[in-house]
């Protein structure tokens, strides 16, 4: 079958071309294939690509003579070196196979001779359109500049991201023996090197500075003269070779085609229009330091070719295998996108000592997380542990379970139930299901549990089902509730008090977060400018001298009341669109007052108000202040505002900040996914020393775990998986095999502290082998000699 694709033409004879053309007519004999390659056929460009396991394993069995042509070439090892202020921390367990690019390109000529493919190099494709109709299907496979792409732009829609940093591709003849990670900091700013062997002659050096460090170094003025194709900028490659000197250890940089570049992330909303169809680079790529462009564009050539096998039609066949590959590579472009930023940042964590900097820097992209080295390299997390706990004793507990002491507040693990509004309230006053809801979650397990939004007057309350804490019926209701979850639970409780602003006068939110204005019964809106929330809502009050002080006489009175109903905890809405953090964005604060303009004065209401509360709030009792670091919108806050709005709320007496995002105005398009508003945690937690709160999908106990041993936050606030479970915590705990003092488990409920069993969690697998396979030894080095027996690759990240 030939899925109608009988006469194939290929643009680009890149890796992704030339195995797409060799398997697209393995498996069609009768196929017609032309390449055309603009390049000769010995050109040489780049230098060495690593895969792991999982793609090797589709390549073993989707062509046995290429991955045996290959296999013979690699490099392997498991090891990566992290090497930053002079020390170097060596983790274990991952599993690398490298070789030369070239060599590659090479295995894969042969392959496409063996199957008289006609390729046809030093000849740049006719007009794409001219292919489209003279044959059945056109491949694009013509590189990160895809001038397919480009000519479509309508069907394909292309969005490039060119990133900020600059880095360069060499080579050395200095041959590492692990992946390594080399940080420097200079007078100039951070370097870092990302360095793997993949011969016995060679390896990968990618030299990479974010912008303003490139600059100060000189290498910008040295960039400038330009260069022509095919030439490098020896001028910049001696410099790196200075610079790396010691780690060089007397051999050589090696350039080829070799300058300062930036990285584009290339997306595309479609990859195929008509007979045409976009792999590789052309229809994606990833940043290098997670994974290569080279083993995405080898697995869509993978799909692609067996999507033709399998469907009957050619628009069936490339619709299967967008839908087959874009998943995969939009998983991969997420781990990407996070590493990526992870480098450009690098500064705000080369303060961390050396084993924290390596964990943090080998969970950067979320894939690789505390629970996976802890399989891979157990010696290495356990001297993590102990170097950021300086305690022995604490190898055992993850770290979610060690405790934090908050102000005078002793608690007796790191996870939070954040704010989760229940919408329930009658009149105001917290409800049955408030009380359900807050013993359910102080029975969990959680170290400190919040209560949602709670309302400073009738008219800051969100929606008309929010409760208040304005009243003495209200404060009689609230310590009612928490006298009654502390029968049952010594849990500290933390109440949010906030007046909603221009999100006032609300019905109760759907799904998507936002319910639409009240119809009947709502109420004036005050927020800092008269700018509705979205186009139906109301206009709110611009809020006028006598106003802004009764909101932190509010504040105030409210936070008497919480300490008198009993709160441990206290947290300040100054974060999601609410009236606080209206004054704190420039999107949505307009005033020409002293309340508006440059920061210092957003600051001042909020500021006012933490002054006011931190006076009538017990001194040993946590104060938070929950902010949204960034809007998620053109023109809003900005990583210095959030950390200067963060220093002042320190200097005014807050204990920690809960650092959320978003929802500050209706149009914002946070990127949501796991962990994604953490950085901004980290960025807080460094520049401000402060004790943070990350927040936002964080879901499961081995993030949780990451986020806390890479020093990323002191506590994390996991909030719709303690809806899904409210015993959440203590799942966790048992999960990871903890039954410490940092996991309470009510008494009567003692008897369940194991995960009951199910079908077959009786079973017991028989042994099937004669002689055990011995388990691979954690840590394997590059050794150049006879071909070795593979190190099997468990790191799902690590695929360059
Ligand atoms: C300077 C540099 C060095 C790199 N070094 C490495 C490395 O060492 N290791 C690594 O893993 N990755 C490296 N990469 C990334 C890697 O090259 C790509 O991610 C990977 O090769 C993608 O494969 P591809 O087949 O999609 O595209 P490519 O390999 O880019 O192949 C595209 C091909 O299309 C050809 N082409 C383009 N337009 C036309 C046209 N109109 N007519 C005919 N031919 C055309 C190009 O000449 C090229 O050969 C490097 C990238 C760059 C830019
Ligand atoms: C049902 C629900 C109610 C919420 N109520 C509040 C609230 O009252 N105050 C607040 O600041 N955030 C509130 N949030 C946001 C959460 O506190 C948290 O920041 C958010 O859900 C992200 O964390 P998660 O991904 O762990 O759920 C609410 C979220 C949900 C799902």
């Amino acid at each position: 079958m030939t899925g109608g694709a009988g006469r194939v033409a290929v643009i680009g004879a890149g890796p992704g071309g030339l195995y797409f053309a060799a398997l697209a007519r393995q498996s069609a004999p009768g196929r017609e294939i032309t390449v055309f390659e603009r390049d000769g056929r010995d050109d040489e460009f780049g230098f060495g690509v690593v895969f792991s396991d999982e793609t090797l394993d589709g390549i073993a069995q989707a062509d046995p003579r290429v991955f045996a042509a290959m296999s013979a070439e690699f490099a392997r090892w498991s090891d990566i070196d992290v090497r930053h202020a002079g020390q170097v921390r060596t983790c274990g367990g991952h599993g690398f196979a490298a070789l030369d690019r070239n060599r590659l390109r090479a295995i894969l000529q042969r392959r496409c001779a063996e199957l008289a493919v006609d390729v046809r190099y030093r000849t740049p494709a006719p007009p794409v359109g001219r292919l489209a109709e003279e044959y059945d299907l056109v491949v694009a496979a013509d590189g990160v500049n895809s001038a397919t792409r480009t000519a479509y732009p309508d069907a394909f829609r292309p969005e490039l991201d060119e990133r900020p940093s600059r880095y360069m591709w060499l080579a050395t003849d200095k041959v590492f023996d692990a992946f390594t990670f080399i940080v420097e900091r200079f007078d100039f700013g951070v370097l870092q090197v990302h360095a793997y062997p993949y011969s016995a002659e060679r390896s990968t050096f990618i030299v990479e500075l974010a912008e303003e460090p490139w600059r100060r170094a000189g290498f910008e003025a040295l960039a400038a003269r330009g260069f022509a194709r095919g030439e490098s900028d020896t001028a910049s490659v001696r410099r790196c070779a200075e610079l790396l000197a010691g780690h060089l250890e007397g051999h050589r940089l090696i350039p080829n085609a070799s300058r300062w570049i930036r990285f584009t992330t290339v997306r595309n909303a479609r990859w195929r229009h008509r007979n045409l169809v976009l792999l590789g680079d052309a229809a994606h790529t990833a940043h290098f330091s997670i994974g290569s462009g080279t083993k995405l564009a080898l697995e869509d050539a993978l799909a692609l070719a067996a999507s033709l096998g399998e469907q009957p039609t050619l628009e069936g066949a490339l619709a299967a295998y967008e839908a087959e590959r874009r998943p995969v590579v939009e998983s991969a472009q997420r781990a990407a996108q996070a590493s990526l930023e992870w480098f450009e940042t690098i500064g705000r964590r080369t303060g961390q000592g050396p084993d924290q900097f390596a964990f943090n820097l080998l969970t950067r992209s979320r894939r690789v997380t505390y629970g996976n080295l802890r399989a891979r390299d157990p010696g290495f997390v356990a001297a993590v542990d102990t170097a950021v706990t300086g305690a022995p004793e604490a190898i055992g507990t993850p770290p979610m379970f060690r405790p934090l002491k908050l102000a005078a507040l002793e608690l007796r693990n790191r996870v939070v139930v954040p704010p989760l509004a229940t919408f329930t309230a009658v009149d105001a006053l917290p409800s049955a299901f408030d009380r359900a809801q807050l013993t359910a979650h102080a029975l969990g397990g959680a170290g400190l549990v919040i209560a949602g939004m709670t309302a400073v007057t009738p008219e800051g309350r969100a929606t008309d089902r929010c409760p208040g804490l304005w009243s003495d019926p209200q404060e009689a209701a609230w310590r009612e509730l928490v006298d009654a979850v502390r029968a049952v639970s010594d849990t500290p409780l933390g109440i949010q008090l906030t007046h909603a602003g221009r999100r006032a006068s609300r019905a109760v939110p759907g799904p998507d977060g936002t319910g639409p204005p009240l119809a009947e019964g709502g109420w004036p809106v005050l927020a800092a400018s008269p700018l509705p929330w979205d186009a139906g809502g109301p206009l709110p009050h611009e809020a006028n001298a006598v106003q802004l002080d009764s909101v932190t006489a509010d504040f105030a009175a409210s936070a008497e009341r919480a300490a008198r109903a009993g709160f441990d905890v206290l947290e300040l809405q100054f974060g999601h669109g609410h009236l606080l953090s209206g004054f704190l964005s420039p999107l949505t604060n307009r005033r020409t007052d002293g309340y508006g303009g440059p920061l210092a004065q957003r600051l001042r209401l909020p500021l006012e108000v933490l002054a006011a509360v931190r006076a009538v709030w017990p001194a040993g009792r946590p104060l938070l202040v929950r902010i949204s670091a960034c809007d998620w919108a053109p023109g809003g806050t900005g990583e210095a505002e959030a950390v200067a709005i963060c220093r002042a709320l320190a200097d005014g007496g807050a204990d920690a900040v809960d650092v959320s995002t978003g929802e500050v105005v209706a149009h914002q398009r946070p990127p949501y996914g796991r962990g994604y508003q953490t950085p901004f945690a980290e960025l807080v937690r460094a520049a401000t020393g402060l004790p943070t709160v990350a927040v936002g999908a964080i879901s499961h106990h081995d993030d949780a775990d990451s986020v806390l041993l890479a020093g990323r936050a002191d506590l994390v606030a996991v909030g719709r998986a303690h809806l899904y479970d409210p015993l959440w915590t203590l799942h966790a705990a048992a999960e990871q095999g903890y039954a410490g003092p940092g996991a309470h488990r009510p008494e009567p409920w003692a008897a369940g502290s194991r995960r009951p069993p199910g079908p077959g969690s009786d079973r017991v697998a028989p042994r099937l082998r004669l002689v055990r396979e011995p388990a691979p030894p954690v840590h394997r080095r590059w050794r150049p000699g006879p071909a070795d027996r593979p190190v099997p690759a468990r790191n799902p990240e690590e695929e360059r």
